[in-house]
């Protein structure tokens, strides 16, 4: 029997509601395609910030380890100023375990109501990978005469040659199992600086990948073309800050932040990976049932696709996206069911032979590049 160590952190709001959906499809996996996910769960977030002070710790941080993946609910609370938990355990987190690559599918499913009038699941297939351990995000930089009318600000970005090779050759080899496109997304006509060092590597690494054609799109220009145009790209490759701000335009085209689901990977084996949805802990509408949980089902689906159950993470996308397309709304009361009324449907066909979701998986991708 094949087993699986996984930790689970619900954390806030929504977080705790999506991931008991989630937990109701891996358990329909486990029993459909017979493997064993041993589950541990740790209480971190807002809630226990206030109760305790404790943010991510030493003693959090070697029990993680242990773990063979992270699944990761969502935390947040307006009682914790932003901030907080975003530096103090969630960039925390990333940083610790070199969680190098932010992985973001961006694909329509077949039913489910984009805002972009004509769009198609044919156009709309494609994965952001954005650099997740440097970039603006690394927290450096100081204020000069802070709180008087003289104050300077300044903010680092720090871009480093083998943070940049790493997430790079990720997409190469991506690109390589998928439609073979790479498009850099940047400001190189303005950051020159890190986004020279950003263009030579991916010119770099490109004689290693002459099968991968390459591209390269501004990303304000990326800001059009990414809704008007979504077919014009395969892979994407981006720094922090941007593919921070482009994932959350990608999650709009292909249904809101309900459906999106992300990989935080550790691409050298040394730490595990972690799986959320993209959305925050949603405290307007927490305890009402009225979150979508597709995204996180997605990220657990990845997270198996990670740890090679290809096959069940195939069989829960075909689930969850079956479910998504009979949803009047696809969040609040106008779902028709609630949060864990879905994981029970989602759960419910997982077993149920369904075909694949046409088009690439990005659980195909996963689970390839994994093996190789
Ligand atoms: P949010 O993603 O929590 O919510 C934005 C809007 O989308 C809200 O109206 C919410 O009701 C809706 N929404 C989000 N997920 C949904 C779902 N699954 N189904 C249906 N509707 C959904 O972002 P917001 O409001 O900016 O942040 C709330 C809290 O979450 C803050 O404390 C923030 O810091 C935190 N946050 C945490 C993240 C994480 O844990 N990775 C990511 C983003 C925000
Ligand atoms: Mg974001």
């Amino acid at each position: 029997m094949r087993t699986h160590n996984i930790a689970v952190i619900p954390g806030d709001g929504i977080g705790p509601e999506v991931m008991d959906a989630s937990l109701l499809v891996l358990a329909a996996a486990e029993s459909a395609f017979g493997f064993t996910a041993e589950l541990t769960q740790y209480d971190a977030g807002a809630r226990h910030y206030l109760r305790t002070g404790e943010l991510w710790t030493s003693e959090l941080e070697e029990r993680l380890r242990g773990h063979d993946a992270i699944l990761f609910g969502a935390m947040g609370d307006p009682a914790v100023k932003p901030g907080i938990l975003e530096r103090g355990f969630i960039l925390a987190m990333r940083k610790a375990f070199q969680q190098a690559v932010n992985l973001r599918p961006v694909k329509l499913y077949p039913g489910v109501a984009t805002p972009i009038a004509g769009l198609t699941p044919e156009r709309c297939d494609l994965v952001i990978v954005r650099e997740n351990t440097e970039g603006a995000y690394v927290g450096q930089g100081s204020t000069v005469h802070a709180g008087t009318p003289y104050a300077v600000a300044v903010q680092e970005s720090v871009n480093t040659r083998p943070g940049i090779e790493r997430v790079v050759d990720y997409s190469f080899r991506l690109a390589a199992s998928r439609r073979g496109k790479l498009t850099l997304c940047h400001k190189k006509n303005i950051l020159i600086e890190a986004g020279n060092l950003w263009q030579d590597t991916v010119d770099d690494l490109s004689a290693r990948y002459p099968e991968v054609e390459v591209d390269y799109v501004h990303v304000d220009a990326m800001c059009f073309h990414l809704p008007v145009a979504p077919e014009r790209f395969d892979v994407v490759v981006t720094d922090n800050l941007f593919g921070d701000i482009i994932t959350d335009l990608g999650a709009v085209i292909q249904g809101g932040l309900g459906v999106a689901a992300s990989a935080n990977l550790n691409l050298d084996g040394s730490a595990p990976s972690m799986f959320e949805a993209i959305h925050g802990s949603a405290p307007d509408i927490a305890g009402k049932g009225w979150a979508n949980p597709v995204g996180a089902v997605l990220s657990t689906a990845m997270c198996l696709a990670q740890l090679g159950e290809q096959d069940a993470a195939l069989a829960i996308e075909a689930a969850a996206v079956q479910v998504l397309a009979g949803l009047p709304e696809l969040s609040g009361p106008g779902m028709g069911t609630d949060t864990a009324g879905l994981g029970k449907e989602i759960a419910a066909l997982v077993g149920a032979g369904l075909p694949p979701v046409a088009g690439r998986s990005v659980m195909e991708d996963l689970a390839g590049l994994k093996a190789t």
